[in-house]
């Protein structure tokens, strides 16, 4: 009843919103209003203070972090946006949170963990600023790579996870926020070698503790890549088509056990998995014109319809803002004046008239104008 009422309310809310400002919340309206005396400020962001640190191997680093109370929640499986003031502007990137739902009931904590990569602009930030910072910027949690109800219940023979690399992290929040174990759960977690296993002794705690759960381990410097469906059929009283499969990792190897799955006849819907931002469509689309205003000068661009403006903006050696590049950040937030955009994340078109639009998930639908 309560959660009725409260979508209820969201509901009313949001339409509210959309009605007075055009867009799902005042306070996106509000923004560029606010910006020129808090920056920081955005209407879906929450600070957290950093509490405690730790690698977890020599490249994943683990963030506990305090939520301030307006912070919602999360499921396990779902992932934040993280956002941080580097050199004059602010970055943003997404992690997982890989911490149990106890921990947040409990302690009002989360743990988010981070592969530092040596290319990357913000993981590389946030690893040298780490022991100076004492605050973060995260979003509403959000995607829906979280367990499916059933997966407690008894007519369901078995859940797979595979998991590559920092692909782990969700599902661990996954497995160490079960409170109830009434069917199997094994876990193909792939890794170079155990040096680069994070959480490793937690997972390896449960398996010995937990009779329903199995890890296999697949070092691939030893043993090579994993081949899913041939690990799979060595296992006793299991049926490929009846369990339910959770698959986070690169994309080409979620993609990989995605296809030979679906060809051995496991229903699509039985697999989920994880994916950051969104899939760009394979083909790009008919060019159209965008005529940008820039204080106070008229460039005219090529924009291919599918592909993000922000995208189309700095190939044509324009430099717009822009955080997330995932639309959900808001920085890249401008004005368009006339002509009709795609939302590339929901496939929805706009209408004709000014209204805001975010440059990184949109792509041109019409010819367009657009005030930088
Ligand atoms: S860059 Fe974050 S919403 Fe566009």
């Amino acid at each position: 009843m309560n959660t009725s009422m409260s979508l209820w309310r969201q509901r009313l809310y949001r339409q509210f919103s959309l009605m007075l400002a055009n867009q799902p919340k005042l306070g996106y309206y509000l923004k560029p209003l606010l910006h020129w005396n808090k920056p920081q400020w955005h209407p879906d962001y929450h600070s957290a203070s950093v509490i405690d640190i730790c690698w977890e191997t020599e490249q994943m680093l683990s963030i506990w972090l305090k939520p301030a109370a307006s912070w919602p929640g999360f499921t396990p499986g779902q992932h934040i946006l993280v956002t941080l003031l580097h050199q004059g502007r602010y970055i943003s990137r997404s992690f997982s949170i890989s911490s149990s739902a106890a921990l947040f009931t409990q302690q009002k904590q989360i743990r988010i963990s981070c592969r530092i990569q040596p290319q990357g602009e913000f993981t590389k930030a946030l690893a040298s600023r780490i022991t100076s910072l004492t605050e973060l910027s995260i979003s509403d949690a959000m995607g829906n790579f979280v367990l499916a109800p059933n997966v407690d219940s008894k007519d369901l023979k078995t859940t797979v996870m595979v998991a590559a690399g920092s692909g782990i992290t969700p599902l661990w929040s996954m497995l160490s926020s079960m409170r109830c174990w009434t069917s199997p759960i094994v876990l193909f977690y792939s890794v170079k070698n155990a040096a680069q296993a994070a959480f490793l002794a937690e997972l390896k705690l449960l398996a010995a503790k937990q009779p329903l759960f199995e890890l296999r381990l697949i070092e691939t410097d030893i043993s090579g890549r994993l081949n899913l469906i041939r690990d799979l059929a060595t296992k006793a009283d299991f049926s490929l088509r009846q369990a339910h499969y959770y698959l986070c990792g690169p994309a080409a190897m979620s993609q990989h056990c995605k296809e030979q799955l679906i060809q051995q006849g496991v229903p699509a819907g039985a697999i989920h998995s994880e994916q950051f931002g969104f899939a760009l469509p394979a083909v790009v689309g008919e060019m159209k014109q965008a005529l940008i205003l820039q204080k106070g000068k008229e460039i005219l661009i090529a924009a291919a319809a599918g592909v993000p403006l922000l995208q189309v903006a700095e190939e044509q050696g324009l430099n717009p803002r822009f955080g997330c590049r995932i639309g959900v950040c808001f920085q890249c937030v401008c004005q368009k004046k006339s002509g009709q955009v795609v939302n590339l994340r929901t496939g929805q078109v706009s209408g004709d008239g000014p209204e805001q639009i975010q440059l990184c998930i949109s792509a041109a639908h019409s010819n367009l104008q657009i005030e930088l």
